[in-house]
């Protein structure tokens, strides 16, 4: 959540800035706000609303300025208002703050400082960093003893960058869970909440990790542990993504051009490295139990995983939302968890892998942000190579890292027999061939997926139905709705609807029903029967099917025929089309696609 970006260099860095927090808007779009110092004067201009207006009504590019931190919010403490905005300065104006993730103990330490006569202008739980620095300030004279003063003071979760006029050629930054990276480049350096504030500037990185703060300057940083005061030599990372791949090229929408670059990220899994994943199959293979985590939409991933492992390879692998997983879970020293997210930095999914390795089980994960600190945690981890992910609502890197899921499910059968290596080698074959089908039903479907869209976009409440594999997908299709057009859908099993849902039937109510191939055919058979019922009173249907024009007519109210496909693949080609039904309904709707309203794409906070 929230984006924090800073630049320190030779020239004017105004434009730098903005770019790069507009890179990582993405993160956190509630109100914007910069830290500019010119000399040994700190300007500060804030606004709620997003970047670009910002930069605009405030003129912002006009200021010279050296040094400079921007920060984009996603309110956690303290409603949506210009007070509330970051930066925060302590009351001399020597100290300009920003602050990615929650401090926990903020009112105690509000209350400690304001009986010592510090005064406060926001709710949040940020503002009292700026007063702890200028109070340690005034007894060392020192900014970085005053900065180590105010961390040890800070319980909760930071990343946090400041800039002060005591030194004003520096930015300096901390961090304790929430990301943070410096880029380094000749005679300018960065500071990002990910990759994508500097990966136009360089692609030289240093990630820095819990505990550690760091003092930037244009032609130097050095990172230090806060609690020893230790220097720490850090490895520089290189950034492989390019940079053009994270811009919008000629779609109206990153979400648009994220559901269409999936065959390319589609062929990205099935090109990872064969031994990587027989690594994993075997840590699942020599476990007790795996499971299998994420949240949100990442959950659905992993519940899909559930179910095709469990028909691949028969082996029960539980999925488990990752914020329930402590409650839930029964963890020991010979369990696998097996975690999957796009960011690598979801606090609930880090939080259960942490929670699992203390009991001494092991750890794994998917993940798309080389770097992240989920990728860094876990001892095994697989880089699904989607590159950026900029539209907030998850499309490409959930369909890829379901292919991964496929192939783990197809190695774990073949070492535990239930398949030969020619099934193996065919089944391959067939996940080869689906970037060629999405990229066709892209070009030619996609016009007709538009007009359904279309002409229901006003209905108000959805119902997604799948049973088996499609059960997950049907969760995954009704998420997107929700997100991006603020449309109420709910995912179900088909199985599930005659024991309650069936009294919501009426015409203020449609429903998506998921049909597998007819090779399926005790799944396609039952699935046929929700659709039965549903028309037997009167409701609504879109049924996606695979099965020939005019064989199931006067059944639907609408239908979407999908050319023949193995069963294999069926479930993901639905999805595909569920992702572009939701972004047309969104859009028809007018809404903010790339960044819906409250959410934001990395969820670092519990
Ligand atoms: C996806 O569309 C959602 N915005 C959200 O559910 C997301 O999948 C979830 O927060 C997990 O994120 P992660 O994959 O980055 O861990
Ligand atoms: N907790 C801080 C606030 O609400 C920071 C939120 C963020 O990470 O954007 O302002």
């Amino acid at each position: 959540m929230c984006g924090i970006s800073g630049v320190v260099g030779m020239k004017d860095i105004s434009n730098a800035l903005y770019e790069g927090i507009r890179s990582l808007e993405y993160r956190g779009y509630d109100s914007c706000g910069v830290a500019l110092m010119n000399r040994d004067k700190i300007t500060v201009k804030k606004n709620v609303g997003g970047v670009e207006d910002f930069f605009r009504k405030e003129n912002v590019l006009r200021i010279k300025s050296k040094v400079g931190i921007a920060h984009t919010r996603w309110a956690t403490h303290g409603k949506v208002t210009k007070n509330n905005t970051h930066p925060f300065q302590s009351q001399d104006g020597n100290f300009a703050v920003v602050h990615n993730g929650i401090i926990s103990n903020y009112r105690d330490l509000r209350t400690q400082l304001s009986r010592e006569g510090f005064k406060f202008d926001s709710e949040t739980d940020t503002e009292v960093i700026p007063h702890l620095l200028d109070k340690y300030f005034k007894q060392t004279r020192n900014v970085e003893t005053a900065l180590i003063k105010t961390l040890h003071q800070l319980e909760g979760t930071f990343a946090m960058a400041f800039i002060s006029s005591h030194n004003p050629d520096q930015i300096i930054c901390a961090k304790r869970e929430s990301p943070l990276m410096l880029g380094i480049a000749d005679g300018c350096m960065y500071l990002g909440s990910d990759f994508n504030a500097f990966i136009d500037y360089t692609k030289n990185a240093i990630v820095l990790d819990d505990g550690e703060f760091a003092i930037i300057s244009r032609d130097s940083y050095i990172v230090k542990n806060y609690l020893t005061r230790a220097e720490v030599t850090k490895p520089i990372t290189k950034i492989e993504w390019d940079s053009e791949s994270s811009k919008k090229g000629g779609y109206p929408h990153y979400m648009l051009k994220e559901i269409y670059e999936q065959p390319q990220t589609v062929t990205n899994s099935l090109d990872i490295q064969s031994e990587l994943l027989d690594e994993v199959v075997d840590m699942i293979y020599k476990s007790d139990h795996t499971y299998l985590v994420g949240v949100g939409t990442t959950y659905y991933v992993a519940q899909y995983g559930q179910y095709m492992i469990s028909s691949l390879a028969r082996e029960f692998l539980p999925s488990l939302s990752s914020d329930e997983f402590v409650s839930l879970s029964n963890v020991t020293k010979k369990s696998l968890v097996l975690a999957i997210s796009q960011s690598g930095e979801t606090y609930d999914t880090l939080s259960a892998l942490k929670f699992a390795h203390a009991q001494g089980a092991q750890t794994a994960a998917i993940v798309n942000v080389m770097g992240s600190s989920i990728s860094r945690f876990v001892d095994k981890v697989i880089l699904q190579g989607s590159g950026p992910e900029i539209c907030v609502i998850s499309t490409k890197a959930a369909l890829s890292q379901m292919i991964i899921l496929v192939q783990i499910g197809l190695k774990l059968a073949l070492k535990k027999k239930v398949i030969n290596k020619q099934q193996m080698n065919q089944a391959m074959s067939t996940l080869r061939e689906f970037p060629g089908i999405i990229e066709a039903i892209l070009n030619e479907r996609s016009g007709f997926i538009h007009r359904i869209a279309n002409a229901h976009y006003k209905m108000k409440h959805w119902l997604y139905l799948g049973r088996g594999v499609y059960y997950p997908i049907a969760l995954e299709s009704a998420l997107k709705m929700k997100e991006v057009a603020y449309v109420h859908a709910e995912g179900m099993p088909g199985g599930f609807l005659k024991h309650g849902t069936l009294a919501m039937i009426d015409n203020e109510i449609n429903s998506i029903v998921f049909i597998p191939p007819k090779e399926d055919k005790k799944l396609y058979e039952a699935t046929m029967h929700c659709v039965e019922e549903i028309r037997a009173r009167s409701g609504f249907v879109l049924g996606i099917h695979f099965d020939e024009r005019g064989k199931n007519k006067n059944l639907f109210s609408e239908e979407l025929i999908l050319p023949k496909v193995s069963p294999m693949i069926a479930p993901l080609l639905q999805l595909v089309i569920a992702q572009l039904f939701a972004y047309f309904t969104a859009t028809s709707l007018k809404r903010d696609v790339d960044k819906p309203r409250s959410l934001a794409k990395s969820v670092t906070v519990g």
